[in-house]
């Protein structure tokens, strides 16, 4: 359940009752994103960057900020006193090639992972992907990745498994905003 509090702050009611915020990530969000890297087990950093990530480089930094509410948006939920960061869920798009689809990528910190922090992010993310006019995600996801998988049979619309490499799977999910 989501209820606006004032402007671009939202608050989500999870399942088990606990009320997170979420907001547009800014540019400025450098503390909270390092916040919510520092508070992912090793295991979800792989799952998350496909590859073991020890602490984010300013070059990651600078590429996990540059949000324009267009071509990258990203949405940060916060804990109940609104003070920490426990997720971001953003959408980076092709670049120009085709401005239609974009790469997915959602982060939740272990400590809140089951708790539907996940699925409110994703939610979040598909409205401002309607409103901007994305029509697919795209994302890679780590074999046996069953979260992430999970948070994307979620959203309306038509997912499908469209390549594969060593250690990861392509997926495409065709939006349906009608749903
Ligand atoms: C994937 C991730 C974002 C899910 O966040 P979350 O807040 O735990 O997700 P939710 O609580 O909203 O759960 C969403 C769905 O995933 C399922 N799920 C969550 N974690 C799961 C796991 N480890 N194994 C199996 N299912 C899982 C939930 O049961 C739920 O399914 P349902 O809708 O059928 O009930 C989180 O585990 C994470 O940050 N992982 C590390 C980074 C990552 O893998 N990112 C995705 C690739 S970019």
């Amino acid at each position: 359940m989501n209820e606006e509090i004032n402007g671009d702050l939202v608050a989500h009611t999870l399942p088990d009752g606990a009320r997170i915020t979420l907001r547009p990530l800014e540019p400025t969000d450098a503390l909270a994103v390092r916040e919510i890297f520092e508070h992912l087990s090793p295991t979800s950093r792989y799952q998350r960057f496909l590859a073991p990530k020890t602490h984010l480089t300013s070059a990651d930094l600078r590429q996990l900020l540059s949000v324009d509410h267009c071509t990258h948006e990203a949405v940060i939920a916060f804990d109940e006193r609104g003070v920490h960061p426990i997720g971001v869920a953003r959408f980076i798009r092709g670049y120009g090639v085709h401005p239609e689809v974009a790469e997915i990528a959602v982060e939740v910190v272990d400590a809140w992972h089951w708790r539907g922090v996940g699925s409110a992010l994703t939610a979040a993310l598909v409205l401002r992907a309607y409103a901007l006019e994305v029509l697919q995600f795209s994302a890679y996801v780590a074999h046996g990745n069953l979260g992430a998988t999970s948070l994307m049979r979620r959203v309306p619309g038509r997912l499908g498994r469209v390549g594969s490499e060593s250690g990861a799977a392509e997926y495409r999910l065709v939006l349906d905003p009608a749903c």
